[in-house]
């Protein structure tokens, strides 16, 4: 583990904030969509955390969800510009491009804190080679949890937020818009082709498991470092809402 300096922090909501670090040369090189451990240097809790800037960038940047009584984010919460945390120096996971097929376009799918790791991954140069068109969903409870939206709207992606439990012009649960088929309407795309389509997965453990099912029934394979395939998917770093941190 590294001692870091934080360099900034930013609140969304009651639930949810953000923050840089350093990032010292100790550390590792990564790919977009891989995580680090975290800490706070005073006792052993250590969380796993999706790197939400690009591999590229000269800082760190990790997205949080606070658990009030959560053992690290409790504490974590709370950290401020000139503290310092400890990082691990070996990031590591496989929500990366390398795991998907050659595709003509690419599709984040997230759900909360599981917009972290496409954070990096719509930040990087490298997938807009790799991939025609770049779509990412976002589903929240509210709009104020729509977090990074002022900097997703300045990527060269599709960005689509849906939101749960407020009024919202593209409302309701991802699963249900695929589902439905509206979001292919909204975009103006076709429906998901084994052929066109990739898609990366990260959200909570039902949102997870209910898309991949439907995947998986749909031919779409998943995607490995040894064998490549459609799609991806890793749990959320940090916890989802409802867990303890
Ligand atoms: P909902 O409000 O209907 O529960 P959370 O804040 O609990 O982490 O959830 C983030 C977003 O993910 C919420 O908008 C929530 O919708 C949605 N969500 C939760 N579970 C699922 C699921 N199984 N499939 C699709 N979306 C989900």
């Amino acid at each position: 583990m590294n001692l870091e300096t934080v360099v900034s922090v930013r609140h969304y909501s009651d639930d949810l904030f953000s923050f840089q670090t350093t990032r010292s040369e100790d550390i590792r090189p990564f790919k977009a969509g891989q995580f680090t451990m975290i800490g706070m240097g005073d006792n052993d809790v250590l969380r796993a955390y999706s790197i939400a800037s690009a591999p590229s960038e000269p800082h760190l940047e990790f997205f949080s969800i606070k658990v009030q009584d959560g053992p690290l984010t409790s504490r974590l919460q709370h950290i401020r510009e000139g503290d310092q945390i400890e990082v691990g120096d070996r990031p590591a996971g496989t929500l990366i491009l390398d795991n998907l097929l050659p595709g003509k376009r690419l599709w984040c799918i997230a759900t909360g804190t599981g917009l972290a790791p496409f954070l990096s991954i719509v930040r990087d140069p490298a997938t807009f080679e790799r991939f025609e068109e770049v779509i990412l969903t976002h589903t929240v409870r509210t709009v104020q949890e729509l977090a990074f939206a002022e900097m997703l709207a300045t990527c060269p992606i599709r960005y689509y937020p849906t939101v749960t439990r407020e009024s919202f012009h593209t409302q309701g649960r991802i699963t249900e818009r695929l589902a439905s088929g509206a979001v292919f309407e909204d975009l103006s795309l076709p429906p998901w082709s084994v052929v066109d389509d990739r898609i990366m997965i990260c959200g909570s453990p039902a949102f997870n498991n209910e898309l991949r099912n439907d995947l998986q029934s749909r031919e779409f394979k998943h995607g490995t470092n040894r064998a490549p395939g459609h799609f991806v998917q890793e749990r959320a770093f940090v916890m989802q809402r409802g867990e303890q941190d």
